[in-house]
């Protein structure tokens, strides 16, 4: 790695935008001017980067956004910068504009792209976990996370209304392509029936033996599935279900995008400054081809290797807990 001193860094945003990233990107900006580094912003990611779209950052140009979702940079999924053609056009983007150090905050698919191009290209390179999924190794909680889950909540309290008034089964489908860490936290905070994970096999019959036998007294079951899941989501599944349940009143509702937007948590906002905060102290001690994650409220570095290996799974006692506490 080159070892010269770090003058300029650049920061991006990187896959599916997340609550906190602005909260993020003011950190690093903020930490950045502190110690008397220049600071660019990539808009679109690693689209941007290629395509050169670099704009210059300053402590103002980060003001009132700490409060706001989405992200003020942009944010892309690119297929060109997976190329060998799109990372040399990336890595003499970064030459021409002379960054020392770049911070990107995304996802898993952010933490590939960063482990291929930090394997020909030399400038120093940090991740942030930034992704409502929360489906990276390394972190306990991604930045988006806690403010996806209560968005979710806050909608199934809604649907719990509802339901009840009606006697209805609601079979609520929450994101999570390859996860089921949003559907697990917010079943167990809304009192959901039952969860449907990619983690785990998903047995229709032993879904519809359980509702079939909760409470005779109950009015509303909510069944939460996670958009990955084997059996093809919420549709599918509440179609199967009621070939098994024909009495019974059902529907779908699709939280989708919904849950990407919204003002981040308090939460939120604190784990994305100290991470953008960590990411910066990180780049000026000439480290990188990490990931900086919090793990039991520390500062925690993991490769990018490690970091996309998806080894979070959802917790088999947390789903136990849930099974019994909604008989
Ligand atoms: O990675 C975050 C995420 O929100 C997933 O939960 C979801 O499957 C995916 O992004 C949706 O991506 P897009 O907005 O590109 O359709």
């Amino acid at each position: 790695m080159d070892k010269k001193k770090i003058k300029k860094i650049a920061v991006l945003t990187s896959g599916g935008d997340a609550p906190g990233m602005n909260a993020c990107i003011r950190a690093v900006v903020r930490t950045a001017l502190y110690n008397n580094l220049e600071v660019v912003g990539v808009r679109y990611g690693y689209e941007g980067l290629i395509n050169g779209d670099i704009i210059n950052m300053d402590a103002k140009s980060v003001a009132n956004i700490i409060q706001r979702g989405g992200t003020i940079l942009k944010t892309s999924r690119s297929k060109r910068f997976m190329t060998k053609a799109g990372m040399e056009t990336a890595k003499q983007i970064l030459k021409k504009n002379k960054v020392d150090g770049v911070v990107a905050i995304g996802g898993d698919g952010t933490f590939k792209g960063a482990l291929e191009f930090s394997k020909v290209c030399d400038i120093p390179f940090v991740g942030i976990p930034g992704t409502i999924d929360n489906d990276l190794a390394g972190t306990d909680f991604t930045i988006g996370y806690d403010t996806a889950i209560n968005t979710v909540v806050d909608a199934i309290d809604r649907i719990r209304d509802t339901a009840e008034s009606h006697n209805r089964i609601f079979f609520v489908e929450v994101m999570g392509r390859d996860a089921g860490l949003i559907a697990l936290r917010s079943g167990i905070a809304s009192g959901a029936e039952d969860i449907i994970i990619p983690e785990t096999k998903t047995d229709i019959d032993r879904l519809v033996l359980k509702l079939k036998k909760s409470r005779k007294d109950k009015s509303s079951k909510i069944v939460i599935v996670a958009e990955g899941d084997e059996a093809g989501g919420a549709f599918a599944i509440a179609e199967d279900v009621k070939e098994h349940m024909p009495g019974y009143d059902m529907r779908v509702t699709i939280l989708g995008h919904t849950q990407r937007g919204g003002s981040p948590s308090c939460m939120d906002r604190v784990n994305a400054s100290r991470l953008g905060f960590a990411a910066v102290n990180t780049l000026l001690e000439k480290r990188g081809k990490v990931m900086i994650g919090i793990v039991d409220k520390k500062i925690h570095f993991t490769s990018f290797e490690n970091a996309i290996k998806h080894i979070q799974q959802p917790y088999r006692d947390l789903i136990k807990m849930m099974q019994v506490l909604s008989t």
